[in-house]
């Protein structure tokens, strides 16, 4: 969870130790440090705290004046210290971020060519993909930028190299890199909160970029290889655990972690190893007993619950109501014996949340909650606790904190599915397959920038804007309607795309945006009769979909938003991406104050 990469003057492996307890709040369960002794990888790892490590450190020092290290949150394999990074071959040693998705079919085939491997975990194959290119000739940089093409998810990376006392390689892909500039030293973290005791000059890797570092300085390539410049920036003195980084503000920065975090929430719902569903803790209930799922949440957590509706029903085949909490709680509903009253917050301290919480208590409902303060309110009156682990979410309109709770939402439908015996082993395995791809799919979907960037400046003239979706793109309209009125003040609403004709229909002239959420799903051919009843009407169409529903529209629309092809059940995790974009570019287009919208406040603790 924590990488750090140190090109120093002294022995580095105390400050690496230094850097990676700085990022600590991560969560770990192991750790390790490699340097070059004498031109030689040496290793030193732990299970457990970096104590331990350090423990092992002093028993056996490593001198080396170069080294990378890391913590490990457990995702391929058990947290052991031979799962523990950094990974190595006889020629270079790796620490790794995020997730491999294709790391099964690499290894089979770098295990066809000889390669042996020592561990369980996605991170080896990336040692022994970039060795094999070694091997055939290559120098380091050559073979780094040979290798990362056939590496297909999220991910953050640093590379060593036997025998090579002033290089670091470090490559960025989804989840967030950056580069500290020393007096003669240089340093890679994968938070720059990591590097502040050495120094504040930071240059953060884009999307796609990876980079070559030696103690003069750092050269950076985008992801088609050629070089490209990445200005060097002074991080104000305090401002290290919650800053912006490159971006104009939170929600940007939000926006982007989103591959990370979903990424780091998926471990816990998600054996990465053996392709199946888990969950962070023994439910005190059989989910086989469960009569009933009640949902109340407010605002985006609302929507995450009504998209977790379609998934619970389809997969478990648990009848699941829902409801706003400042509805739910007056509405006397009467709640079933062996019903689970489930409650998702990000802050865990939403008022109407908590007294339907209450309420449910009382009416003898087992509690479960997703939320993302552990130290919550709702969290410790909770039987259950489904964390997500969005880390701390800045900006009011939210946006990587939604994802994480769909994320986690998602990993429970299929382990109620799975106990309750309405999913075979087989579906199980293609499901979770779906949502390992989740966070490799969000980082493509991040480089749609410049294309949305071009759609917001056309919708900031608009008054109103309509978004449709149907099946679980029905929540997302909802929520895509609520982030652009929450930050731009353009008046927006959601509506099922079935619903149009009985109402709607009647606002739309030439002067009113209507986004569709589509992906092509078996429902595809009605929301593209609902698109012809729009453009009928001299509707301006926005389409959001991927190449086969571009292909089958029947209409021309204004803009087409194309998304990369997925399972439509899960697909809303990766259109929130597109949705929330359109809604910040909007808002910034505007010269809307996008991390404080007026009026709205983060966490809402009154009735
Ligand atoms: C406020 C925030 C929203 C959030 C809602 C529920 O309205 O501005 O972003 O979705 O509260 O908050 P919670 O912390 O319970 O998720």
């Amino acid at each position: 969870c924590g990488i750090v990469g140190i090109l120093g003057k002294q022995a580095v492996a105390g400050q690496v130790v230094e850097a990676l307890r700085r990022l600590e709040y991560r969560g770990y369960d192991s750790a390790g440090v490699a340097t070059l002794e004498g031109g030689r990888l040496s290793r030193r790892r732990a299970e457990g705290k970096l104590k331990n490590l350090e423990v092992r450190l002093s028993n056996e020092p490593l001198d080396g004046l170069i080294g990378i290290g890391h913590t490990r949150w457990a995702t391929h394999g058990k947290p052991t210290e031979s799962n523990a990074h950094p990974h190595a071959t006889e020629k270079l040693a790796v620490v790794h971020n995020g997730i491999i998705e294709n790391f099964r079919e690499l290894k089979a085939e770098l295990e066809a060519d000889g390669h042996v491997f020592a561990s369980e975990t996605d991170t080896e194959v990336i040692a022994h993909l970039v060795t094999r290119e070694l091997d055939r000739g290559k120098d380091p940089i050559a073979a780094v930028g040979a290798s990362l093409p056939h590496l297909r998810g999220a991910f953050a990376l640093a590379f060593l190299f036997e025998g090579q006392e002033d290089l670091l390689i470090g490559a960025r892909k989804g989840s967030p890199l950056a580069v500290g500039i020393g007096d003669g030293e240089m340093y890679l973290g994968s938070d720059a909160l990591a590097l502040a005791p050495f120094t504040n000059l930071i240059a953060y890797l884009d999307e796609g970029d990876w980079v070559v570092l030696n103690r003069k300085g750092a050269t950076f390539y985008d992801a088609d290889g050629s070089q490209v410049e990445r200005r060097a920036q002074r991080v104000a003195a305090g401002a290290f655990l919650v800053e912006k980084g490159n971006h104009h503000h939170f929600m940007a920065k939000e926006i982007y972690e989103q591959p990370e975090v979903v990424g780091h929430t998926l471990t816990h719902y998600v054996d990465m190893a053996n392709g199946v569903a888990r969950l962070p803790f023994e439910t005190p209930f059989d989910w086989k007993d469960l009569s009933r799922l009640s949902v109340s949440a407010c605002g985006t957590a609302y929507y995450a619950g009504l998209t977790a509706k379609y998934w619970f029903e389809k997969l478990a085949r648990l009848p699941v109501e829902i409801d706003v909490a400042s509805e739910f709680r007056y509405r006397e509903a009467p709640l079933p014996a062996n019903g689970l009253a489930l409650f998702v917050s990000q802050s865990g301290e939403t008022a109407d949340t908590l007294a339907c919480l209450r309420y449910a208590r009382q009416e003898g409902q087992h509690i479960m909650s997703v939320v993302n303060v552990p130290t919550s309110t709702i969290a410790r009156e909770s039987d259950v606790v489904a964390p997500t682990l969005a880390g701390p979410e800045i900006g009011v309109a939210s946006t990587k904190a939604f994802t994480c709770q769909l994320t986690a939402l998602a990993g429970l439908a299929i382990a109620a599915a799975r106990a309750r015996g309405t999913l075979t082993a087989e579906q199980e395995a293609a499901y979770v397959q779906e949502l390992i791809a989740l966070p490799g799919l969000m980082a493509q979907a991040l480089t749609l920038e410049s294309e949305i960037e071009k759609l917001a400046r056309k919708l900031s003239r608009a008054r109103d804007v309509l978004y449709l979706g149907r099946g679980t793109a029905f929540p997302l309209a909802l929520e895509g309607a609520l982030k652009l009125k929450e930050i731009s003040y353009i008046h927006a609403e959601g509506y099922p795309a079935g619903e149009l004709k009985h109402g709607p229909i009647a606002l739309i002239d030439e002067d009113m945006p209507v986004i569709v959420i589509a992906p092509h799903d078996a429902l595809f051919e009605k929301t593209a009769s609902n698109m012809q009843e729009v453009a009928a009407r001299g509707g301006r169409i926005i389409l959001i979909t991927d190449a086969k529903g571009a292909a089958e529209a029947g209409v021309v629309p204004e803009a087409t938003i194309i998304m990369p092809e997925m399972d439509p059940l899960f697909a809303p995790i990766v259109y929130a991406v597109p949705i929330q974009m359109i809604a910040y570019q909007t808002a910034v287009f505007m010269g809307k104050d996008v991390d404080q919208p007026r009026n709205l406040a983060k966490s809402v603790t009154v009735e």
